[in-house]
């Protein structure tokens, strides 16, 4: 059976890895076999567990493995060819060498190669529970979205037995003043084609496979996390939860931090809106930093307060956007919502939907600008949003 699958993204420094290990370290103590995996090239996992780990999965303790993946190693197990032939082609036409070296890796290409280790742990049956500590936002994710592209362009354009690209070898030389990649970088190619479209498949699996969107209670964080959320629910990957980190307590009041708590409060308001019904995990800022199993336990333990860390904690893609001709449609989860007015409000690209005294704030993707709402229905737990292409305002 597939492992549970759990990925947290966020900006930076809001606490991926404190959350991921916490996260981690609770599964294990509960008898799941588990292993937390960083791809962040800035490995922080050691220092979070104040223990040595390893490329390969370590034992940190309490029955847990850690795995910083090293993407350098990916990288010459996946894409060595590739940079071969790319390398040569940009060092014919004057680049040098280290320029040569580092352009052969695509924007992003570090961590998809780290992200591929997942995909072996996943396959392996060693593990129950996989968590991932992700580099911030969730660029590697929208990167994972390609691969239906890359699998009809290689169908397409190269065909099954790539006979454009060996009719094409001979000529390329001569006309287009290219190299063709050879044989093995080219098999390496479809290789890494197949790869991404298996990893696409495994996180798009949402019966074991989500994501998990860390924030503090910031304006600009949550701001990222919500367009982030949009992105995801976009692309068809489930967020199960939300966690907010480094909540002012009650103590604060009357303090210096008061004034923060009263700006936190209309976060958390936000959050609680904007991500509705997806649920909502807190976190108290502590006294001292997350860092030892000691600390990591006590983030768990106000995390997972009388919930499974390892659970789905929500188990349904909460937007869905179709793109016709001219016209758009937005279906969004309002479980809770059975009738009553609708009002819709569009601000840049922001969607203020109010129904029964409800309010949610939606960040719509930048391919929706030119678009206004046109309609609102309420179907079933959901609520449709039809948009139709703006008229150009006439002087
Ligand atoms: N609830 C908390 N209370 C106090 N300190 C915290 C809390 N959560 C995290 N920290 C501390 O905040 C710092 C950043 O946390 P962490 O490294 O987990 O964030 P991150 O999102 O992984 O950062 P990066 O984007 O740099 O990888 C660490 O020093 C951590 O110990
Ligand atoms: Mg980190």
């Amino acid at each position: 059976m597939a492992p549970r699958t759990i990925l947290y993204t966020g900006k930076g420094g809001v606490g991926k890895t404190s959350v991921a290990a916490s996260t981690a370290r609770r599964c294990a103590s509960a008898g799941a076999r588990t292993i937390v995996l960083s791809t962040d090239p800035a490995h922080s996992l050691a220092d979070s567990l104040e223990t040595a780990v390893g490329g390969g999965p370590t034992a940190v303790g309490g029955g847990l493995f850690a795995q910083q993946v090293q993407a350098q190693d990916e990288l010459e197990r996946h894409w060595s060819a590739v940079q071969g032939w790319l390398g040569g082609v940009l060092m014919e036409r004057g680049v040098d060498r280290i320029a040569a070296e580092e352009l052969t890796v695509p924007p992003g290409g570090d961590e998809l190669f780290s992200l591929l280790a997942l995909k072996q742990h996943a396959e392996s049956g060693e593990w129950d529970v996989i968590v991932v500590d992700c580099a911030p936002t969730g660029e590697t994710l929208r990167l994972l979205s390609f691969p239906d592209a890359a699998r009809w362009w290689l169908d397409k354009v190269l065909g099954r037995e790539n006979a454009l690209l060996a009719a094409a070898r001979p000529f390329a030389r001569t006309f287009l003043d290219l190299a063709l990649p050879d044989d093995k970088a080219f098999a390496e190619i479809q290789a890494l084609v197949g790869n991404l479209v298996a990893m696409h498949e495994l996180l798009r699996d949402a019966r074991h496979a989500s994501i998990r969107l860390v924030m503090t209670p910031d304006r600009m964080v949550v701001a990222e996390a919500m367009r982030t959320f949009t992105y995801l629910n976009l692309y068809g990957y489930l967020t199960d939860a939300v966690v907010v980190n480094r909540v002012f307590p009650d103590e604060v009041e009357g303090t210096y931090f008061g004034a923060w708590r009263a700006v936190q409060a209309e976060q958390l308001a936000l959050v609680e809106s904007g991500f509705a019904p997806v649920p909502v995990l807190r976190a108290p800022y502590f006294e001292r930093e997350v860092l030892g199993d000691e600390m990591l336990d006590r983030l768990a333990g106000e995390l997972f307060a009388g919930v499974d860390p390892a659970a789905v904690l929500h188990d349904r893609v909460t937007q869905e956007l179709s793109l016709g001709k001219g016209r758009a449609e937005l279906r969004l989860d309002l479980p809770f919502v059975s009738k009553g007015d609708v009002s819709l409000k569009k601000i840049g690209l922001e969607l203020v939907v109010r129904v029964d005294g409800h309010k949610r704030t939606i960040m719509l993707p930048g391919a929706l600008a030119g678009y206004r709402p046109a309609s609102a229905t309420l179907d079933d737990g959901s609520l449709v949003v039809g948009f139709e292409v703006q008229e150009p305002v006439r002087a």
